[in-house]
């Protein structure tokens, strides 16, 4: 069989667990809405969203309604022609990965990394550089590193702020900077955004890179941000239509076009991406002092930074004589809560990634202060 698909090994490393009852605690969402929240929070039901759908194949691209709705309520300059939408935001990456990348291609990373982030280049045979971040500085981003590996030749830098695992954000200022370095060396940018709108406070709000370059693609997606896994929408926003072309013809050997129904909801619900963020908001701030807790509480034995978006954070362990990997093991055996291992991230940082947008995390605070 072949092997261009090696299993992921996030998928690796949960699947020892496979059949415990254990609750996740690393994730990356804030917990997720169900109908009846939805709901509420919108001001509409599904049944008056969803009345006379139309039941064909949706268009290849995505529906003129959800296309709009992205263009109008998440973009300034992005026009509903530049967006594809997609099952996912990972089919949305492996699409642009296909479609631009071809074997010895340069790739630069921002680790640590979300694992498909590296490993689809990585499948593809591209050679992939890494700029960690690293705790001590903040996880913050160093752009003389950045220039010096622009310099030495990439066809495409993949970041992704805020950050999946370590909460880190950019200044607006900096990550306008970044798409003039882009310009300059003729590096294509593609900005996985799917915690765009989980800045803990207005002022830090990201733009959108495709607002900005164009040969910038920005990646969203309704599972993250908006918390609504249970649809299966996202989507890239991308100015060149000659990327956007093939990305269609990648698209058409996934999923070919997404589920109506899906696209109908998706359509109506993120025309009021503010209602949706304002509740997930609400969960981060509410759980953000508990997380300082954990940090004073846990201070011989872990360093936390302290994030200022998103809902998770990547715990450095001090002097432990055991990896993170063990570690989350033992954890796991001893408290029921399953955190995610650096292992998982491509970094060499000692760390676990735990997740803090859950009414649930309270309870963990409390159990692994015993532990
Ligand atoms: C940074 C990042 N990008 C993309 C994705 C993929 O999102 P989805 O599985 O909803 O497509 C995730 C999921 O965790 C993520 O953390």
């Amino acid at each position: 069989m072949n092997n261009h698909f090696p299993k992921l090994a996030m998928a690796k490393f949960s699947e020892q667990f496979k059949g415990q009852k254990l609750q996740s605690m690393h994730n990356t969402n804030p917990k997720p809405f169900g109908q009846y929240e939805l709901e509420q929070t919108i001001g509409m039901s599904f049944s008056e969203i969803l009345q006379d759908v139309n039941l064909g194949f949706a268009p290849d691209a995505g529906t003129v309604g959800l296309r709009n709705t992205l263009a109008h309520h998440h973009y300034e300059i992005i026009e509903s022609d530049e967006i594809i939408t997609h099952a996912g935001a990972q089919e949305a990456l492996f699409c642009v990965f296909s479609a631009l990348l071809k074997p010895k291609d340069r790739v630069l990373i921002v680790a640590p990394v979300f694992e498909p982030l590296v490993q689809i280049p990585l499948n593809m045979k591209c050679h992939v550089s890494y700029l960690q971040l690293d705790n001590e500085n903040n996880w913050s981003l160093n752009f003389d590193e950045v220039e010096a590996e622009f310099i030495k030749g990439c066809q495409l830098f993949v970041i992704n702020f805020p950050h999946n695992p370590t909460g880190a954000t950019l200044s607006r200022q900096e990550l306008l900077k970044l798409v003039n370095l882009c310009k300059k060396y003729d590096v294509w940018l593609l900005s996985d955004e799917v915690f765009r709108g989980l800045e803990h406070s207005l002022n830090l709000r990201l733009p959108a890179v495709a607002d900005y370059y164009d040969k910038g693609i920005s990646v969203g997606v309704i599972s993250k941000a908006f918390a609504i896994p249970g649809i299966r929408i996202g989507w890239l926003a991308c100015q060149n239509e000659q990327l956007r072309k093939k990305i269609i013809d990648v698209k058409g050997y996934l999923s070919i076009c997404n589920s109506q129904l899906d696209e109908k909801l998706a359509a109506v619900l993120l025309q009021k991406p503010e209602k949706l963020l304002e509740r997930n908001l609400e969960i981060i701030v509410k759980n953000k002092p508990l997380l300082k807790e954990i940090k004073e509480l846990c201070k011989s034995s872990i360093n936390i930074a302290i994030p200022h978006a998103g809902c998770c954070v990547f715990a450095e362990i001090k002097n432990g004589n055991l990896s993170a990997g063990e570690l989350a093991k033992q954890l796991a055996l001893k408290t029921g809560y399953l955190l995610y291992p650096s292992s998982l991230f491509k970094t060499k940082t000692q760390a676990l990634r735990i997740g803090f947008g859950t009414a649930e995390f309270s309870r963990f605070v409390k159990l692994s202060s015993l532990a």
